[in-house]
């Protein structure tokens, strides 16, 4: 959307007559934005959009946070939720506030109807998966990796294909922005003349895939548009194909972005995370940790400082790359560290990786300006040892939490509908085995605990020296 860009048949003015081939009138619709002051774009239908024919509402879309007033570090892995619904009812909101809600999605089935966000701008990252978004703008085609971002209001339905034998499930974030603002490229990235964008940009026109055709579907019937607003979908009955838009222009419409051809920008010592901004909204950001080379100061630390980013929620969600460095998280994790206490990189790490010289890591970020909150599917898959493992000695109990087996299944507004105690299984596993309440694991230490401490200073010792004495290209995990 930031840029203007033309797609179909126009007419050579605005609002002048424009006839179909039988004679009749298109019907002309402003896409308009910010009171008709912000980003628009000028649509003609076949149909007037204004004609439906049955309206009722379906389901609520409300979510439910829990422990609103718990401050703590938080380690959500993902990756055992069970494929459910389609790409909209199967979404799970993991965290979110008044701003902006973050879920995960892992399709079982297609949508059998079109959808429209009539609340929210949508920022998808196709984490696993190919498929199609038809798109009243027209068609998106996306793979893994793309970013997609869908603007309030657009009418889609998006279709997955089914994974190749062995290749994983398809799965996204989503990144909504539900105080009603746009997600957009930051402005100091775009010329205030032209809205071009700027050389020190990562990212620039070519890189932003445009809805193509196919358009236009000229088909009567009964088609259900399902609307998203006042945190409720509503089923809207059309008489017509809602995708039938012949042609439109301006700088308003959805588009895909691969998070590969983000251009990172490196320097002599550590870059702070803004560099990495790849979207914005109104009180939250969107990063991308692409690979790339690492600071190149002989003396450089590669991994971040302790920060305490004192104004933000930091939720990063890990894509691929090194997890060596920071224990315990996989593909498909997410962390959250909130503002109030810093963070920073795990024992070992700062002298472990001296000397490293690039980075595979690739995570998505949102730093939110307000406390996000979790909700109670989050909890479901909630590392509850997490606020303790920067301390010297810790090791992950697993892997695996104990939540893939199903314990906890959420409902895409966050309820879990799992264990009937509302106690997750890898909740109840950490309690089995270490006793203790979330607020108390960062104090809590043990015997064992402690064994393990001289056993990590001994291996970060060797790694130390390994990495002193090796001369050639290393790579780190530099999470932020
Ligand atoms: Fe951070």
């Amino acid at each position: 959307m930031p840029f203007y860009t033309k797609l179909g048949k126009l007419p050579s003015k605005r609002h002048i007559q424009f006839r179909r081939p039988d004679g009749r009138l298109y019907a002309e619709e402003v896409f308009g934005t910010e009171g008709f002051t912000g980003p628009t774009s000028t649509l003609y239908h076949i149909n007037p959009p204004t004609q439906v024919i049955g309206w009722k509402p379906l389901y609520s879309t409300k979510v439910e946070y829990v422990e609103r007033d718990t401050m703590r570090m938080r380690h959500v892995r993902s990756m055992p939720m069970p494929a459910k619904g389609d790409p909209v009812t199967g979404r799970t909101v993991l965290f979110g506030n008044n701003d902006v809600e973050i879920s995960v999605c892992v399709p079982a089935e297609g949508m059998k109807y079109h959808f429209k966000n009539a609340s929210a701008d949508e920022c998808f990252f196709i984490h696993f998966g190919t498929g199609f978004v038809y798109t009243m703008f027209g068609t998106l085609k996306f793979g893994p990796k793309d970013y997609i971002v869908i603007p309030k209001g657009t009418i889609y339905r998006m279709v997955f294909d089914t994974p190749e034998a062995g290749a994983p499930e398809s799965r996204f974030l989503l990144i909504e922005s539900v105080n009603g603002s746009h997600i957009l490229p930051p402005p100091r990235y775009m010329s205030k003349k032209t809205a071009q964008f700027l050389e020190h940009a990562p990212y620039c026109e070519r890189d932003l895939r445009l809805p193509e055709m196919p358009m236009t579907i000229d088909k009567k019937g009964a088609f259900e548009v399902r609307i998203k607003s006042r945190d409720q979908v509503h089923a809207y009955t059309y008489s017509y194909h809602p995708l039938d838009i012949v042609g439109w222009d301006g700088c308003y419409y959805p588009y895909c972005f691969n998070i590969d051809d983000f251009s990172p920008i490196v320097a002599k010592h550590h870059m702070p995370p803004p560099t990495h901004q790849t979207f914005e909204a109104h009180n939250f950001v969107i990063c991308s940790f692409c690979p790339r080379p690492l600071d190149f100061h002989p003396q450089a630390i590669v991994v971040p400082y302790n920060h305490s980013n004192l104004d933000s929620d930091e939720v990063l969600y890990y894509v691929e790359g090194n997890y060596k460095a920071r224990k315990g998280i996989e593909p498909g994790s997410l962390s959250l560290h909130p503002q109030g206490i810093p963070h920073g990189p795990h024992p070992g790490t700062v002298e472990s990786t001296i000397g490293a010289t690039h980075t595979n890591e690739l995570a998505v970020m949102c730093d939110t300006f307000a406390p996000l909150n979790a909700t109670k599917a989050a909890l479901g898959y909630d590392d509850l040892t997490y606020p303790q493992s920067w301390e010297s000695g810790w090791e992950p109990t697993t892997n695996t939490p104990a939540a893939s087996n199903g314990a906890a299944h959420a409902g895409s507004n966050g309820k879990s509908n799992g264990s009937s105690n509302g106690k997750s299984k890898s909740a109840k596993t950490t309690e089995k085995n270490g006793g203790k309440k979330p607020s108390r694991l960062i104090e809590a230490k043990s015997k064992g605990a402690s064994k393990v401490t001289n056993t990590s200073k001994n291996a970060s010792k060797k790694a130390t020296s390994a990495a002193r004495g090796s001369s050639a290209a290393r790579a780190a995990d530099t999470w932020q």
